[in-house]
């Protein structure tokens, strides 16, 4: 057996099924293994590498970054992360950042910024419950797994954090209940990635906001995989004019190095004081400045109309795959993140798609997830949609 394999198989702890090879290179949507295999990556690190592997643009920003000091301590200023700040903070409804190092982070910072949000400003100490919604993925630590809905995420670790109200996603009536006065925030995915690939519906994100502004609760939204340009506007949330008070980030802001970030409006801001929260690593001078240049890429207007001219493509060819294929029953989603609902178990068809040299994931039982990098081009779409037929024809 493969020596890497052996060593992980013995001391990695088993949290994750890993198929059979090693990767060791990559270049644009393409990756390596050990065994001379070349794979089509249509996952990006679960929509991390959103400029793809080795791109020349994150590779000279990784070069800057080392003549920063890669590590301050958040006790000092430092340059990258203020300008970066800037950056997220115009680029939205936000007036303010808090750096984080990953998405669960980002979430467990919004929810403490809720409640210290209804204890100082609202005066009010009963005002703790966090509401959340089928099919959400929010993360895996005791905030951010309590208000994740699968079930076998959360209940092992029970008890997780207490408060949280679970409504139905893209159901009014049931959102509209669950808010209550108690209610210190609301949060939800504009589109649901784990739990399915599902974007939300507009009026059901505009009632959201309309029940929150009643209630008194802080409305957040979870972009830590819909965010950064994956869904062809640099946030999902701004395809629906509606904007949340708090909004949580990750996955691709550093082009592949852990960062989190929790943007918010200065009414929320006002809540905290220097004390109330902290992070030993985050906002470090290295992963910022590589961050401001991978930022500045995907934020650019050019390169998202880039992104929608080839993710319209991509949808087109998809739905043309689903007209024929008798195993995918729908297909939906947005941009570069789409979810094709099959009638065999997703699984199947991941594990023929690496058959085939394509790496694809899955989204609960029965969604095949697909989340390319944001630079996959058209005919590599070509390639990607020509190996998921075969994949399809394999399992069916
Ligand atoms: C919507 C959403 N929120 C939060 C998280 C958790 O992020 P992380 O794994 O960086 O903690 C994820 C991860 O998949 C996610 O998709």
């Amino acid at each position: 057996m493969n020596e890497t394999i052996a060593l992980e198989n013995r001391y990695v702890l088993q949290t994750y099924n890993r198929p059979n090879f090693v990767v060791t290179g990559g270049e644009g949507v393409w990756l390596t293994t050990a065994d001379g295999g070349r794979y089509l990556d249509g996952g990006s690190g679960i929509a991390v590498n959103a400029l793809g592997h080795g791109h020349p643009l994150v590779l000279d920003a990784l070069k800057k970054a080392m003549h920063a000091p890669i590590h301050l301590s958040n006790l000092y200023h430092n340059a990258p992360m203020a300008h970066l700040a800037r950056d997220l903070c115009e680029s939205c409804f936000a007036d303010r950042v808090f750096f984080a190092n990953s998405g669960s982070e980002a979430n467990e910072g919004a929810f403490k910024f809720a409640r210290k949000y209804a204890r100082v400003i609202l005066n009010r100490t009963d005002k703790t419950g966090i509401v959340a919604f089928s099919g959400s993925f929010h993360g895996r630590s005791m905030g951010a797994v309590a208000a994740t809905a699968t079930e076998k995420y959360r209940a092992p670790f029970e008890p997780v954090m207490p408060g949280v109200t679970f409504a139905e996603f893209n159901n009014i009536e049931s959102a509209r209940a669950a808010i209550t006065d108690r209610t210190c925030a609301v949060i939800v995915e504009p589109v649901q990635g784990e739990g399915g690939v599902t974007p939300a519906a507009g009026e059901f994100l505009t009632a959201l906001r309309r029940r929150c502004d009643e209630t008194g609760a802080l409305l957040i939204f979870d972009e830590v995989q819909c965010g950064v340009g994956r869904t062809g506007s640099l946030w999902a949330h701004q395809q629906y004019g509606v904007e949340p008070d708090i909004m949580t980030a990750a996955k691709p802001l550093a082009g592949g190095l852990p960062m989190g970030a929790i943007l918010m409006t200065q009414a929320v801001a006002d809540a905290i004081q220097p004390g109330d929260h902290g992070s030993t690593f985050a906002g470090g001078p290295f992963v910022s400045t590589v961050a401001r240049a991978v930022f500045g890429e995907l934020s650019r207007p050019e390169f998202l109309a880039d992104v929608r001219r080839r993710s319209d493509y991509l949808a087109q060819k998809l739905n043309r795959l689903a007209e024929k294929s008798p195993l995918i029953a729908t297909v939906r989603g947005r941009g570069m993140m789409w979810g094709l609902v099959s009638t065999v178990p997703a699984a199947d068809v991941v594990s023929a798609a690496r058959n085939h040299r394509l790496l694809i994931l899955s989204a609960g039982a029965n969604v095949v997830r697909l989340l390319p990098p944001l630079i996959i081009s058209e005919s590599e779409i070509d390639l990607l949609v020509e190996k998921l037929s075969l994949a399809l024809a394999d399992v069916g």
